[in-house]
């Protein structure tokens, strides 16, 4: 069901019981953005009057403002909130409305407020009762992932629901503290966390991670070797995979990171220090697991490097980790500038050249550069054959293809750059004694 008047369409709700005014309960989230930022004055009186007219309509619920964007929890009975949900559309203050689920219910979540607002660092400021403040967790997790804000508001449904009329002590959000605040290794941990809960199919939310990934993760972001060391050699003896971690963890985190920034929720200064966070965490992992070398690597020479001026190197030393423990021999460099690379090329002869962008940003204006370097590199190139691989975010997002920047091959996890060298040297031998 999309709209209001799909309830209507729906006929009675079979699961719902009456409401204050017997009729059956609905809820309602949906996400909108804010036409100006509103000061705290004025969404104080929006979410008064709001209060007020809930109250005579019997609706309950939650509204999350941050960053000029609006996620509510509207709860009552369905033409109560029909009526309601009729005047919020035609809001000039908001816009972009998108109605994110609608369903019957049994119960309310937030019986307890008329309206509450929750706004990120409110903390700080002299708010009334209709305020708390949003988690700094659930605000940053609202920013990843916005089309998940029903899950996302549930989780600030109060534990202990007062008699009604009375107000509760205080919003009881069922988070851990220490998951609070906003300095950089919070928000870093926040997005790993993140990334890690889809990663393995755990359960989603911090509250109800598994407790022993949840460690992994804390002690991987806090660059605490010795510790996770300790537990992943523990999470070997009892034969719990971390292979899914090193595949799937650290690539959608570097991800997380480049979105978090691109919603302006971090700094570029915090994105680079969290690549070197993961880059830690994958160069521990690396080191625990055994390498499976002995495969098939060609006996081709590979030369890995970020493209010149990138300053995100996590998808090249990547990629050097895994086709080391595969039993490649690569060279990894550095290079600061086009000329380098090209001496590099000229000087010695390599069978592949895997260059890549940043793993975290789309990079897309880089495209240019990154072309032209590949053009000047295969003129200086020893070896007229050279196979050039691309890797970066902007390929993983298919906003660019090999092609496009003059390169043979687009890899889009380091887990698979082994085998795509293995085919595409082997494949161009084939077709050289063909020729
Ligand atoms: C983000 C946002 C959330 C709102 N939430 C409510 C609400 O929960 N209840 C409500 O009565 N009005 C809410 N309003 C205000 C309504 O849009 C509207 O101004 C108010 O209900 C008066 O409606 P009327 O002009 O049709 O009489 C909200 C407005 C905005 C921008």
């Amino acid at each position: 069901m999309s709209s209001m008047q799909s309830w209507a369409e729906a006929g009675p709700a079979s699961s719902g019981s009456p409401g204050r005014s017997g009729a059956p309960l609905c809820n309602l989230v949906y996400r909108s953005r804010a036409v100006n930022d509103l000061s705290a004055g004025q969404l104080r009186q929006l979410t008064l009057n709001s209060e007020e007219r809930n109250r005579r309509e019997s609706i309950t619920g939650i509204v999350v403002y941050d960053d000029s964007r609006f996620f509510q929890w509207l709860e009552g009975p369905r033409d109560s909130l029909s009526r309601v949900m009729c005047s919020i559309r035609n809001d000039p203050r908001h816009t972009d409305i998108e109605v994110l689920s609608e369903r019957t219910s049994s119960q309310r979540a937030f019986g307890a407020w008329n309206m509450k607002l929750a706004a990120a660092g409110s903390g700080r400021a002299p708010w009334g009762h209709e305020m708390i403040e949003a988690p700094s967790d659930l605000v940053c997790e609202l920013r990843l992932r916005p089309t998940s804000a029903p899950a996302l508001l549930a989780k600030l449904v109060p534990e202990r629901r007062p008699a009604p009329g009375t107000e509760p002590a205080g919003p009881a959000t069922g988070h851990d503290d220490a998951m609070l605040g906003g300095s950089t290794a919070q928000t870093l941990k926040q997005v790993i966390l993140t990334a890690l809960s889809q990663a393995t199919g755990l359960e989603s939310g911090v509250v109800r991670l598994h407790p022993r990934a949840r460690e992994l993760a804390e002690l991987l972001v806090e660059a605490d070797q010795a510790a996770a060391r300790e537990l992943i050699e523990e999470l070997n003896r009892a034969e719990v995979s971390i292979t899914p971690l090193y595949a799937n963890l650290l690539e959608p985190a570097a991800r997380s990171l480049g979105d978090l920034w691109a919603q302006e929720g971090c700094s570029e200064f915090e994105v680079t220090l969290g690549l070197c966070r993961i880059l830690a965490a994958a160069r521990l992992l690396g080191a625990i697991e055994p390498p499976h070398g002995g495969r098939e690597t060609s006996g081709a020479t590979v030369l890995i490097a970020p493209e010149p001026g990138e300053l995100h190197h996590l998808g090249a030393a990547l990629d050097e980790d895994i086709l080391w423990r595969a039993g490649w021999a690569p060279q990894c460099e550095y290079p600061t500038d086009d000329r380098t690379l090209q001496e590099l090329v000229s000087a010695t002869w390599f069978d592949v050249v895997d260059l890549s962008l940043s793993a975290a940003f789309q990079r897309a204006d880089w495209l240019p550069r990154l072309t032209k370097s590949i053009a000047d590199m295969r003129r200086a190139s020893r070896n007229p054959h050279l196979l050039v691989v691309v890797g970066g975010r902007v390929f993983v997002d298919r906003k660019a293809s090999a092609a496009q920047v003059g390169a043979d091959l687009a890899c889009t996890t380091s887990a698979d750059i082994g085998r795509l060298i293995a085919q595409a040297v082997s494949g161009q031998r084939a077709r050289r004694l063909d020729a």
